[in-house]
């Protein structure tokens, strides 16, 4: 790839924005971004107009990136970025809001007008997008009996809540009010959910409209299919479709026309890659089948939109997951133009080089991909089990209930609850446990009597465990939430243990249940960690019954060599000898590293989460077994290499 020294692009940076800035000097009773039935397309200040656009998520992407990744948008000759806005990004808990940092939306879409970008907004409130729930947030759960994208009256107060705070701050950004927002679109592939439900589009159509006025284009994206469109489309929201290379363009458009017979041919997500799943191969989609069909849309007169341009990293715990259940990994790299870690790649210039036979694309050097720097192996010691860490875990104590309750009645929507109860009968013949009704295990469990791991019981694939204590001993299940699911009828996915737990058929009760602050945890510096040792169970901690260990946090730190020039850069993670868990560097939820499962091998660390200043703290919770477990310190490293494994 081209190694183009930053300076270089100054010049070429100040020009984009000055011709960015331009469009705020134009009249702006003069910007129009219109639908011309008569001649099927766009018309942009009076002129014909189609888009070539890409997908990018803000949301996936640390804010420090932002910038690089738009600019290489805009090189590769896009008119137009399309992102979704997650809900459940912006709305953590009812009513408290956050639009600060990495959650700055209203930036972005500034950042891409400065470029000359301008933006397909996809504000939900439902978006799917391999993301947490599809958007929306855990805690309309609450209600358990709600009717999530329909017309349930609690459904809708919260819809309608969230879009008077969202879409005023959107409103001043549309084209027409000098911003570089063309259309809007709303829901998102409705018509492939049960509800069928026009009412609630209907909602969303005059809830739209109250806040960004009559002069916005409105539309709708379904798969493109007959009996999709019957339920995704609404009259006054312009019907788009979605397909990637393998369908059949004239078939496609044919459906979109049946809905929509005049206008512009619009493909609102045409995959350039495809999402993964733990357990599965890495998907791709090979690039001559991708530039032949981008070029046959082009030559259609179609407005298009390349789903992913950049797919990103689901950080933290924001992956979701398809149902029967397979959550997606840390990765989003979706086998783009633009690789995860924003590098270049032989699908860009193939893509570009499509772009250049339909419309001149802008001149001048491409950012680079960034530098990688392989930081090699460090050392990580043994901190605390999670049994050890609860006074910095739970500062608030445990919640008490007969039966168990759910990751939201504890008000716990991410990552892990403990579950603790003590066996009512001797178990030195081991019995076994299992949930009743079956498969209440939402989504992995990891299973211990009196600090002697046990073993997983997992959702879809273990559904009985035998464990060994005695009667009174203390039976802890740490229950992980892998993700909820995002697409199809299954949305509403409770975690935690959602069903009663029995011994040999005998319901478990008189559960204590503690809500984890993993970032708290990983927030915290060591030397506050050295003083707050709560010490339960500790004794049994390293003993071994199987092949598993306790759930266990590890610590360990290192500094960017000094000497070497432009340090820190964007590295890559692994974990040798490492089975399943969560990273965090300098407090940064990184995500879930899998190595034992896969196709993802090495997590992505951008370079602006790492100091040269003081050492990096690198926090690792290792649920199933550690390379260190016994004492071994030589085998307990993670290594940061220059290159990623993600298939
Ligand atoms: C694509 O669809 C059109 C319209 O239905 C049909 O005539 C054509 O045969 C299809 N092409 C292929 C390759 O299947
Ligand atoms: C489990 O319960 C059944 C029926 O109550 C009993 O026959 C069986 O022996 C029990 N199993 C164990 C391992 O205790
Ligand atoms: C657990 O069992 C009790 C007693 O049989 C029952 O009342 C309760 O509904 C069950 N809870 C769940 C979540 O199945
Ligand atoms: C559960 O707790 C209640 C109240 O403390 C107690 O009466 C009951 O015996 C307990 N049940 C079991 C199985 O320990
Ligand atoms: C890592 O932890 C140490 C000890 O608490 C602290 O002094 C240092 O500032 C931390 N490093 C970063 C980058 O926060
Ligand atoms: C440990 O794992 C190995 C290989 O997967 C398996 O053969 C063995 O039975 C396991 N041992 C225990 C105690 O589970
Ligand atoms: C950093 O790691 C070294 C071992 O590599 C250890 O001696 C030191 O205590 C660690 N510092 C902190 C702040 O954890
Ligand atoms: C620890 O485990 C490794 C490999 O699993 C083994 O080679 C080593 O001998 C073990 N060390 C101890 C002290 O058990």
């Amino acid at each position: 790839m081209f190694r183009v020294p930053l300076c270089m692009l100054l010049p070429l940076l100040a020009l984009l924005q000055l011709l960015g800035a331009a469009h705020s000097f134009y009249n702006v009773s003069q910007r129009t971004f219109e639908l011309d039935y008569k001649r099927d397309r766009f018309l942009k200040d009076g002129q014909p107009f189609r888009y070539i656009s890409g997908s990018i998520h803000y949301f996936r992407i640390p804010r420090f990136y932002w910038e690089d990744r738009l600019l290489k948008m805009k090189m590769a000759g896009l008119d137009a970025i399309q992102t979704y806005v997650p809900w459940n990004f912006h709305e953590p808990q009812p009513g408290q809001y956050d639009f600060s940092g990495d959650r700055d939306v209203e930036h972005f879409i500034q950042l891409a007008h400065q470029l000359g970008l301008l933006v397909i907004l996809r504000p939900g409130p439902y978006i799917c997008a391999e993301w947490d729930m599809g958007g929306l947030p855990a805690w309309l759960l609450e209600k358990e009996s709600i009717v999530l994208r329909s017309s349930d009256p609690d459904y809708l107060a919260a819809v309608d809540k969230w879009l008077a705070v969202l879409l005023p701050k959107m409103k001043r950004l549309l084209y027409q009010n000098g911003g570089p927002i063309i259309t809007v679109q709303v829901e998102n592939e409705y018509g492939s959910y049960f509800a069928c439900d026009y009412n609630y589009l209907r909602f969303l159509e005059h809830r739209f409209r109250y806040h960004l006025g009559n002069d916005i284009i409105l539309f709708t994206t379904d798969g493109a299919a007959e009996k999709l469109l019957k339920c995704g489309t609404l009259q006054d929201l312009y019907a788009t479709v979605d397909f990637g290379t393998t369908g059949n363009i004239t078939r496609a458009f044919l459906i979109q026309r049946n809905f929509e017979p005049k206008g512009p041919l619009i493909n609102s997500e045409f995959y350039t890659g495809w999402l993964d799943h733990w357990g599965q191969p890495h998907s791709k989609v090979n690039t001559k089948k991708l530039v032949a069909s981008l070029y046959n849309l082009l030559a259609y007169g179609a407005s298009v939109n390349l789903y992913m341009f950049i797919g990103g990293t689901n950080f933290a715990y924001w992956n979701g997951a398809n149902m029967p259940y397979a959550p997606q990994p840390t990765s989003y790299d979706y086998d783009a133009p633009l690789s995860e870690a924003g590098d270049l790649t032989e699908k860009y210039f193939a893509v570009r080089d499509v772009i250049r036979k339909f419309k001149e694309v802008p001149e001048g050097p491409i950012p680079p991909s960034t530098p990688k720097f392989a930081y090699g192996k460090v050392a990580l010691r043994k901190f605390k089990t999670v049994t050890e860490a609860l006074g910095i875990l739970c500062p608030n104590g445990p919640v008490k209930s007969l039966y168990p309750l759910t990751f939201t009645q504890v008000k716990q929507y991410f990552g892990y609850v403990l579950y603790r109860t003590t066996l009512p009968q001797d178990c030195s013949n081991p019995k076994p446990i299992f949930s009743s009704p079956i498969n209440g295990v939402r989504d992995r469990a990891y299973v211990s009597v009196d600090g002697v791991p046990q073993g997983i019981l997992d959702r879809n694939r273990m559904n009985v465990l035998n464990i060994r204590g005695k009667a009174g001993a203390t039976l802890d299940i740490l229950v992980e939430n892998m993700g909820r699911v995002n697409y199809g009828n299954s949305i509403k996915d409770f975690k935690g243990l959602i069903s009663n737990m029995t011994l040999n058929f005998t319901v478990l009760t008189n559960w204590t249940m503690f809500p984890l602050d993993t970032e708290a945890l990983a927030r915290s510096h060591l030397g506050n960690w050295e003083a707050a040792d709560e010490g339960h169970l500790d004794g049994h901690s390293t003993l071994r019954s199987s092949n598993f260990t306790l759930p266990t946090f590890y610590v360990g730190n290192f500094s960017i060599p000094s000497g070497i020039p432009d340090l820190p850069q964007d590295t890559f993670i692994q974990f040798p000898g490492w089975a399943k868990g969560q990273v965090w560097i300098n407090g940064f939820n990184l995500g879930r590293y899998w190595p034992t499962k896969g196709p993802q091998m090495t997590l992505f660390v951008p370079r602006n989460i790492l100091t040269t200043s003081a050492p990096n703290n690198i926090t690792v919770l290792e649920l199933e077994s550690s390379p260190c477990s016994n004492g071994t310190l030589e085998l307990c490293t993670v290594e940061f290499v220059d290159t990623p494994v993600i298939g």
